[in-house]
């Protein structure tokens, strides 16, 4: 329609203009033809003069009337030739064909002869008069006088006419088609070059200035004015789509009644969501930082029901009843948090030894050996039994919905499914799952996978580490795999094998009030680095570990600083490494080496008043990791291998001015959801080198369309709606158990029943 109306806006005075070229030609082209004309006729009235000269001229010696008669009688038979009239040089009318009008004298015909236009018209239509001389050797002694039709000429001048118009009107079709041909192009060239604009890029990137990366000062009111218009038709859209699309804490809790009957929920995690630390005398509330509790506890707050996790604090065992029980969150407890207390030896051998140097190498294949002891195994094994016996404790029926929480119980699914058969039992496994030939190291292997297998549901991230799972079992189990449902059925019980990726919770209004606001949080930041209010600065948020990639990131900064020198001075990189798992060798190497390389970057770039990289090797509570997020133009995640990784999408949660860049690791499971970040390869470093000059450099319009893009994905997806696709799975299967059950009964109480003969 636009496009129409465009084209109607180059057509109109186009049509126009060719009306009046018609209009204007006509008339100058009768006067051309009417010139050519007149010029023929002149030459042709010459030529009959000059032929008739002799013989009039011996008429007139011999005075021999009749015969000049019987000459202009001949000559007037001539198919162009209206009239003669033979007229003395002083003026007298000699002879004249019958045609010649009475009353043109000889003087009127020579003084209409000299006229530019010598028409005249009489009885027979239109004609030319034309006054040629008859000389003979005694000089001038007659002129003729010629009446030429002219009716011909207005009937060549008509027909012109016609070609003319014909010609007009076929031009301006012409024209016509090519001027819709090029207002579609250019409509087409136009559209794309707004979009451009609003991404900063694209048909207009040539003109942009390579540093400020803004459109040219004359496109920039246009610009604004399009982006505007599009921000309010998103939020628009958002508002029509909010409440119908949206996964809440209500929604969850509906479904948990509806679908489960209320059933409860015990959750089992080796990590606790809160952890209570002695400081001095003080005993403080901390929350850990795990993906894991990330997601799960907002889960909690609205389902209610029972946490199962290892009392890790020191100041844990003051904060319990004697049921070991502390209602959580502290102040306003929705849920009860069971604290199970290990032995050093059981932490040892279970936590860090089979967990954390076996499983958690094996499943993320970045390059650290997975380490098998015999012990840890043993540990492992141990512990998976005594939080088993802890959820049948905690169970206040024999079907409780147990929710089973990563690599730390892959043997627990198969030992609650021993006390409690009646069960459901989802376990989900926040880490990838590697190929066959990779998790075929594990002495333990069939153990593992017949532990996990006594889950009734049992959730990856993705798609692929299903398919991985169930490849390997099928390489080291007699089970029977059906693809098309995704379902494992080993001895009696059967296992649905599904991803769902997992999510963060989108902030409520309420939380975002209590926000401080961008710009308080940007100039915390820079005071923090002691730099100007443009400095660029690139953040890093992980638990200090191997597989986040934080070693590839640093050598990537340093490579944009070596290879975009002006921005030294200019950009900075913070990397907030909150502690983990430090006593064991692997991570101590690890977070060693970090910091060695950061003091070597800082002493190749670094000056007087500018430190390149700040390591900050510190926990940091979560509302100061969202003032960093806010504060901060880009996020950097480049894990080498990530099932989901939740920063990515606490980052994007956290940017409600729909600024910022995030900078995402192909290999992070949220780069399948997430393709407007800057999609890297982590082991690649002048890629991620690039990805961060690009980053710092993007125009705003781009982030706006990147974030927004990227915040809808987010608060589409919430953890509400991970956990409630798997809840209304376990509500499916729980219907379709109790009919079975049903069934079944009825089928023994009829064979009961059944008369023996
Ligand atoms: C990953 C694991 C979680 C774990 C978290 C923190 O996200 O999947 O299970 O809680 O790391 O590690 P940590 O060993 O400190 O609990």
């Amino acid at each position: 329609m636009k496009t129409l109306r465009l084209q109607l806006r180059f057509l109109i005075p186009l049509l126009l203009t060719l009306v009046a070229a018609a209009y204007l030609a006509l008339p100058l082209m009768d006067q051309l033809t009417l010139r050519w004309f007149a010029r023929d006729l002149n030459t042709r009235g010459e030529l009959m003069a000059n032929t008739l000269s002799d013989p009039i001229g011996e008429a007139m010696a011999a005075d021999r009337t009749r015969r000049l008669q019987t000459l202009i009688d001949r000559a007037v038979q001539d198919e162009r030739m209206v009239a003669i009239a033979l007229c003395t040089p002083d003026g007298v009318l000699l002879n004249r064909t019958s045609a010649y009008p009475k009353t043109l004298t000889c003087a009127a015909s020579t003084a209409l002869a000299t006229q530019p236009d010598p028409r005249m018209r009489i009885e027979g239509g239109p004609v030319h008069v034309g006054v040629h001389p008859i000389n003979t050797e005694n000089g001038r002694i007659a002129d003729v006088v010629l009446l030429h039709d002219l009716s011909f000429v207005d009937r060549r001048s008509q027909d012109t006419r016609r070609y003319l118009i014909i010609l007009i009107a076929g031009l301006g079709l012409t024209m016509a088609l090519i001027t819709m041909i090029v207002a579609q192009l250019s409509w087409r060239g136009w559209v794309s070059g707004v979009r451009a604009i609003m991404r900063g890029e694209g048909l207009l990137s040539p003109m942009l200035s390579p540093t400020s990366g803004s459109p040219p000062p004359e496109l920039e009111p246009f610009a604004n004015d399009l982006r505007a218009r599009l921000r309010d038709l998103e939020d628009e859209y958002r508002r029509a789509q909010g409440p119908e699309a949206e996964w809440n804490p209500d929604r969850l809790r509906a479904l948990l009644h509806t679908k489960l009957r209320g059933d409860q929920v015990i959750v089992v995690s080796n990590r606790e969501p809160y952890i209570h630390e002695k400081e001095g005398k003080e005993v403080v509330v901390k929350r850990p930082a795990s993906g894991l509790v990330t997601a799960v506890e907002p889960v909690m707050r609205a389902c209610s029901g029972t946490w199962i996790a290892h009392g890790s604090g020191s100041g844990d065992r003051q904060a319990v009843d004697r049921q070991d029980h502390v209602g959580v969150p502290p102040g306003h407890p929705d849920y009860t948090l069971r604290r199970l207390w290990l032995t050093p030896e059981e932490e040892k051998g279970y936590y860090y030894g089979f967990a954390n140097e076996g499983l958690w190498p094996l499943c993320h294949v970045a390059h650290v050996r997975p380490v098998f002891r015999e012990s840890d195994w043993q540990a492992y094994r141990e512990v998976n039994q005594r939080f088993a016996d802890a959820v049948v404790a905690e169970a206040r029926s024999e079907d409780p919905i147990v929710l089973v929480q990563d690599y730390h119980f892959a043997l627990l699914p198969a030992m609650i499914r021993a006390k409690l058969p009646r069960a459901t039992i989802l376990t989900f496994w926040h880490i990838p799952w590697p190929n066959p030939e990779s998790f075929g190291i594990c002495p333990w292997r069939r153990e593992i996978l017949q532990g996990m297998l006594g889950s009734t549901i049992l959730g990856f991230h993705t798609r692929y580490h299903c398919k991985n799972f169930m490849e390997t079992v099928d390489r080291y189990l007699e089970a029977r795999i059906e693809q098309e449902h995704s379902t494992i059925s080993f001895q009696q019980d059967t296992t649905l094998v599904e991803a769902y990726p997992i999510s963060i919770e989108w902030p409520t209004e309420a939380t975002i009030a209590s926000w401080s606001s961008i710009e308080d949080c940007r100039r915390k930041l820079v005071e923090r680095l002691n730099v100007g209010p443009d400095h660029k600065i690139a953040l890093g948020v992980d638990r200090f570990d191997y597989t986040k990639g934080i070693l590839e990131r640093l050598h990537a900064v340093e490579r944009m600083l070596e290879k975009y020198p002006e921005w030294i001075g200019r950009f900075s990189f913070v990397q907030v490494a909150a502690p983990s798992r430090s006593s064991l060798e692997e991570y101590k190497s690890f977070q060693d080496r970090i910091h060695m390389v950061s003091v070597r970057i800082n002493e190749r770039f670094g000056r007087a008043g500018y430190v390149p990289v700040h390591l900050l090797a510190q926990h940091f509570p979560h509302e100061a990791v969202n003032e960093l997020y806010r504060g901060a133009d880009v996020c950097v995640v480049t894990s080498l291998h990530d099932g989901m990784n939740l920063v990515s999408k606490e980052f994007v949660a956290a940017r409600d001015d729909q600024q910022g860049v995030l900078i995402l690791s192909r290999f992070a499971g949220a780069a399948r959801e997430m393709p407007e970040a800057l999609i890297v390869n982590p082991y690649h470093v002048e890629e991620t080198a690039d990805a961060l000059m690009r980053a710092i450099t993007m125009h705003p319009a781009e982030q706006r369309e990147r974030m927004a893009s990227l915040r809808m994905t987010v608060r589409e997806f919430n953890v509400y709606r991970w956990a409630g696709r798997m809840l209304a799975d376990a509500g499916r299967t729980r219907l379709r158990e109790r009919i079975e059950a049903r069934v079944q009964r009825h089928q023994d109480n009829h064979v009961d029943a059944t008369p023996v003969y």
